[in-house]
Formats: C-alpha cells, structure tokens, sequence
C-alpha cells in the first residue's frame, strides 16, 4: 500500500520571468521568456511526494480567483487530494515572483491567501493527520498552524519533517515536537543563532544545495552527497528533497538511504525548468540512483 504523506503548507502561482540579467534600480530590460508555473513550498512537496509514489492530502487555503482555480485543478491533475484546500474570498491566491539569470533565481512571495489559513482548519484535519505516516510542514503559512499541526501529528505519533523556510526563528516547543528539521545552512543559523544546537543534533539535516546534505551518523556530522547535473533551474529542488525525504521515510528507508533518495530526486529537478514541472517520478529517481550506483560504492 501506498504511504500516506499530509501536507500542511502554502500553494502559490509562481510567475516565472526569465532574463539574461537582473536589472538594476530605474532601469528596464528585456527579457526572454515568461511562464505561470504551480509553486508554494506546501504544493511543491505535496507535488514531488505523489510522483514519487505516496498518496497526499494538501491542506491550505487558496483564493478564488484564476490562480487559485488553476492550481487546484493542477493538484487534483497530480493526485493530490484538495478535499482540505480552503477557498478564500478576500485575498488573493498566493504568488511568488520569480526572477531566473543565470540558473540563479531570486523570489518574492506575496502570501495572500496562505496566510487565512488559520489552526481551527487544521483541528478539522484530525482524523487525516492522525493517519498520516508524516506530516510535512513549511514555513509559508501561519507559525500558529504549523505549531498546531505538529502538535496534533505528536498526539497520534505521526512523524514530523519541518522544512523552515522561509527562515524565521521557532519556539523551542516546536523544534522539540518535529522529528527531522531540514534548513538550509542560513536556516539553521536563523533557527538556533546563539543556542546550543547540540541536543537537536540529531534531527537535523542541513541542506547545502549541490553538494548534498549533512547528518548525524554515529554521532558525527556526515556529508551525504548530492550529485553533479547540469542546472537549468533550481527552484524548487530544495521542495524535492523534501517530498521524497517524506515518501522514503515511510516506506521505511533509513535516515542515510532516505537523505540519498532525496538528494537524486533533487537533482533531477534542478535540470528542467520550474518547481512542479521540474520534479521527477518515482521510476526516474531509481533509474538515475542505478546509473550512479557505480560512484556511490
Ligand atoms: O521553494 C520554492 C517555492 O518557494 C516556489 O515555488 C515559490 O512559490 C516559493 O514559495
Ligand atoms: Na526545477
């Protein structure tokens, strides 16, 4: 059977400008290409952890607008289950405005509707939450929601994977109710700053874009290491990592095998263009994982 991930988190058009360039202030310039690609690091996970063979609940909260229609029909195309998507009346669905030169990208989001999302909705989600093998959490949307989901997913010893982007700083409670925290290294020190980070040691995976991440392994940080691919756009591949983090986790994977799987997966991505569009099936990361078997032994 197939694992069960739940995803609380943001949903997002990402309008997608493509330029030779970044313009500087006052100036105008042309650029090459324009797309309106599905985004929001919650769909984004939901996205990657269904091609990657799990059966997924979004819960979120989506305008009524075009964008939000479009991106509910577009999960639903995924086999994400929308029954917990809120729809919003008075904001606007979420956006992120997407600037890509030079495989680079740079992003604003306007929240909008991510941010109606509020801890009664999750209350309603219970009985999903509770028969969830993770419960994957970012940081998009309300923090009184994430803390209230992962309390929820504790009660019924669901396993949490908290992805803490966009940086912020948490509430120790929750850093000591998630099971795996994935920051990347800004993250990490946005997170922790001055404190000991020593006693979350161990549910710590820091993410360090192409060359993998870092674990503890016997006590001792261990570099698991991404693979090299050609870069066409690196949105999203962080979103990747973190779906198939999810799906590898519970069909049983240890810790290593599963931060591998992941790192395959992100890779992927990063070579085709968008977050949603870019992320690869379950069969894809096996067979790339085979052709590379060779350097990893
Ligand atoms: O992690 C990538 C995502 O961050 C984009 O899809 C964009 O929507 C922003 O939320
Ligand atoms: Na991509």
């Amino acid at each position: 059977t197939k694992p069960v991930v739940t995803v609380i988190g943001s949903i997002n058009m990402d309008l997608v400008t493509i330029a030779n360039r970044v313009p500087s202030q006052g100036e105008t310039i042309l650029g090459e290409q324009f797309h309106l690609i599905p985004g929001g690091k919650g769909a984004n996970q939901a996205v990657a952890a269904a091609r990657l063979g799990a059966r997924v609940h979004m819960i979120g909260a989506v305008g009524t607008d075009t964008f939000g229609k479009e991106l509910l029909h577009s999960l639903e195309q995924e086999g994400v289950c929308i029954d917990n998507v809120k729809p919003v009346t008075y904001v606007e669905t979420g956006i992120a405005s997407i600037t890509i030169s030079d495989g680079d990208n740079r992003i604003i989001v306007v929240p909008g509707a991510n941010h109606a999302l509020c801890p009664e909705d999750i209350e309603h989600c219970e009985e999903i939450i509770a028969q969830s093998d993770v419960c994957l959490l970012q940081l998009e949307i309300p923090l009184s929601v994430v803390e209230k989901a992962a309390c929820l997913a504790k009660k019924h010893d669901v396993r949490v994977i908290l992805n803490p982007a966009p940086a912020q700083p948490l509430p120790q409670q929750l850093v000591e109710q998630v099971d795996i925290l994935t920051p990347n290294e800004h993250e990490r020190d946005v997170i922790f700053g001055g404190m000991d980070v020593s006693q979350f040691a161990h549910k710590l995976v820091v993410t360090e874009g192409a060359r993998g991440v870092t674990m503890m392994k016997n006590g001792q940080p261990t570099l698991i290491p991404g693979f090299s691919v050609p870069v066409v756009d690196t949105t999203g591949a962080g979103d990747t990592f973190n779906g198939a983090l999810a799906v590898a986790l519970s069909k049983g994977m240890r810790l290593e095998e599963a931060c591998l799987f992941g790192n395959a997966a992100a890779a992927l991505s990063v070579t085709r263009l968008g977050a949603q569009t870019g992320m690869p099936t379950e069969d894809e990361v096996r067979q790339f994982l085979k052709t590379k078997k060779g350097c990893l032994e």
